[in-house]
């Protein structure tokens, strides 16, 4: 399958995605290995909701991203992998040799009694055996759960017993900078309360001390010897879940998103083509993590369906220092270069003297995923790293929609700072009105929706589709609605502008205020807690906090640091907050509503127009919060 070309045949394309949505998606899905041809496309009612592609077909997505590529390129580096420490040898994986050890390692989930359709929860390091589980979850047809390894016990255990997961799969720790994660330590405290977990396999990475429950626990490299190499991959039906993976709502408890095996897997590898500009050979670096969607659909399956060689880091952008990315790009002549805003804040902070220094002429592409990109960002990004010669992909996706679904492609459509640009072909965006009205022509701002199915959207929440509905399908008639606030400017290119609901996008990351909140509650001085967003330089938002205590504390600092030590505990400390505000009330409206609006207002600095406060319960709250606030 040929990338497209240029803005006209985009256009071209476009359309016919449009006109006839069947027909194109058919022609995307051709090529791929099935061991069955579908029957039907597209089935689909957004009220109930219910969206089927390739109902009848069967496949395995292991046997397109591994089986498919051997013969062509077996011997082609699969995975590249850099450790944490920049001495510590890196590791290639060719596709033959991941080939072996996913099947080794299906083996060993077999042997451990895992079967088709089981959930199985991973919390690991950035290492290759996270992508080999990963993989070889797929490869049995069981479904797989990743935890980000930042995620604390509690949050662990809430998404393992949400899925009843009965295997673990864990390591005795993880290197992230000058630090070690103790994951297999956070992992038992989790087990101690997720009774559904029959084994953990632990992989050794860190030699940490660690404790092994015989019985439950087992070693990977012990468990590798015991099983022999070959596996045939399990038949799946295209709708078949292949993965959960757990993202904040707007209430306390996360959602399990659920995708499916065959759309996923034609949108992923669709997407990484076209939008990357890959070209057979590319070196494609992507610098998220695993734990979170664009690592699922563009540093694993994407990139390995496309039969690209991807990039895998285990550190941080900072250590050993604040060129260690550009380093890593000088070494092994990146092309691809695909990483978060709140990344590139941070290394622009830091300084040219940590860029300067290496030789970045390999870049061809780089993209950005996750929060808008500043204007500012985007220019130091596009003269200092891409040297003027590189376009930048800004790519607005959610882990709903599985992949990107608004993005410029790389030197083919245009581009513009801060702009997420023009839908990929068979995405239809639009913009509605509070009521639901649909915005037509341009130069107009809304609520971003999409009113026709694609094929790497979510299926449903695990064991909630009330909630999947309620969601995502029932605040527009007809239309499944992002959660964001967006504008399409004069020449129909579209612009997120932020998220309209409770959930904060902190360095790339979502979380839920309720989330937090009920965290904060928690401690035994906390009354009430409120939490906002508000502009931070380098992690596009910053956690601002509003508390009221039961009894007003003698020492402000110390309850500060104890509130945010809980939320690090409970949620991890991604949540923890920059500011906390105590305060005597909140404002609220008379049905007891807590009005953000207001709160946001004042966190972000800006207390002279607070807009429409006349649903307030008490308005004066409002004079006592700004007089306090931080
Ligand atoms: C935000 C990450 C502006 C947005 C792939 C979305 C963006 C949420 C962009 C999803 C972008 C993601 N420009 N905002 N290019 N990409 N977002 O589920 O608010 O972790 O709804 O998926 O991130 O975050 P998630």
């Amino acid at each position: 399958m040929e990338n497209i070309k240029d803005f006209n045949s985009y256009n071209k394309e476009y359309r016919k995605s449009i006109k006839s949505p069947e027909q194109f998606w058919q022609e995307k899905a051709s090529h791929f290995l099935w061991r069955k041809k579908w029957d039907n496309v597209l089935s689909w009612d957004f009220n109930k909701p219910e969206v089927k592609w390739f109902e009848g077909g069967q496949l395995n997505i292991t046997e397109n991203c591994l089986d498919r590529h051997l013969e062509k390129r077996g011997n082609q580096t699969a995975i590249k992998w850099i450790a944490n420490n920049p001495e510590e040898q890196n590791r290639c994986l060719s596709y033959s040799e991941l080939y072996d050890e996913v099947c080794r390692f299906s083996n060993v989930l077999k042997s451990n009694g895992a079967k088709k359709g089981d959930r199985i929860c991973l919390y690991m390091p950035m290492v290759p055996e996270l992508a080999i589980a990963v993989l070889a979850c797929a490869r049995i047809g069981a479904i797989h759960s990743v935890v980000f390894a930042g995620f604390s016990a509690q949050s662990l255990s809430d998404r393992i017993n949400d899925a009843n997961c009965t295997i673990l799969i864990t390591a005795d720790g993880a290197f992230r900078g000058d630090k070690i994660t103790p994951l297999k330590d956070i992992s038992d405290e989790a087990m101690d309360t997720s009774p559904t977990i029959q084994k953990c396999i632990v992989l050794k990475r860190t030699n940490s001390d660690i404790n092994i429950k015989s019985g439950r626990d087992v070693w990977w490299n012990e468990e590798i010897e015991k099983v022999h190499k070959n596996c045939t991959a399990e038949v799946m039906d295209s709708e078949d879940p292949l993965f959960i993976l757990y993202t904040s709502g707007s209430t306390g408890k996360p959602k399990g998103i659920v995708h499916s095996t065959a759309g996923y897997m034609i949108y992923t590898e669709f997407s990484f083509k076209n939008v990357f500009q890959y070209n057979e050979g590319d070196i494609y670096w992507c610098t998220a993590d695993i734990g979170w969607i664009t690592g699922h659909s563009y540093i694993v399956y994407g990139p390995l369906l496309a039969g690209a060689t991807t990039i895998m880091f285990e550190g941080v952008p900072t250590y050993p220092d604040a060129g260690r990315f550009w380093k890593i790009v000088e070494e092994n002549k990146v092309n691809i270069f695909y990483t978060a805003p709140t990344a590139i804040r941070s290394l622009e902070a830091n300084g040219m003297e940590f860029v300067t220094p290496y030789d970045l002429s390999s870049l061809k592409v780089l993209g950005t995923v996750g929060e808008p990109i500043n204007e500012d960002a985007w220019h130091w990004y596009d003269k200092e790293i891409g040297k003027g010669n590189c376009p930048i992909v800004d790519t607005w996706w959610q882990t709903e929609t599985g992949g990107i679904m608004i993005s410029n492609l790389s030197g083919v459509t245009p581009s513009k700072p801060s702009f997420a640009t023009f839908p990929l072909p068979g995405i239809q965006a639009c913009l509605v009105d509070e009521n639901g009205i649909e915005l037509e022509g341009n130069s107009v701002e809304g609520r971003l929706c999409v009113k026709f199915p694609w094929p790497s959207m979510a299926r449903t929440i695990y064991g909630d589709h009330n909630r999947f509905r309620e969601t995502y399908f029932s605040v527009f008639k007809n239309k499944y609605f992002t959660g964001d606030g967006c504008l399409r400017d004069e020449n129909g290119m579209y612009r997120i502008t932020g998220r309209v609901d409770d959930v904060l996008i902190v360095s790339g990351h979502n979380l839920g205020t309720a989330e937090i909140e009920s965290a904060m509650d928690e401690h035994k001085n906390v009354c009430e807690a409120a939490i906002v967003a508000f502009p931070h330089p380098i992690k596009g938002n910053g956690v601002y906090a509003y508390v009221i205590c039961h009894n007003s504390p003698d020492n402000k600092e110390e309850l500060r640091k104890e509130i945010n030590d809980l939320v690090s505990k409970i949620v991890g400390p991604i949540g923890k907050a920059d500011k906390i505000q105590f305060v005597s009330s909140l404002p609220k409206t008379r049905s007891g509503k807590i009005m953000r609006r207001i709160l946001r207002k004042i966190a972000s600095g800006d207390t002279e127009d607070l807009g429409d406060t006349s649903t307030l319960l008490d308005p004066f709250v409002i004079e006592e919060i700004k007089c306090g606030a931080l």
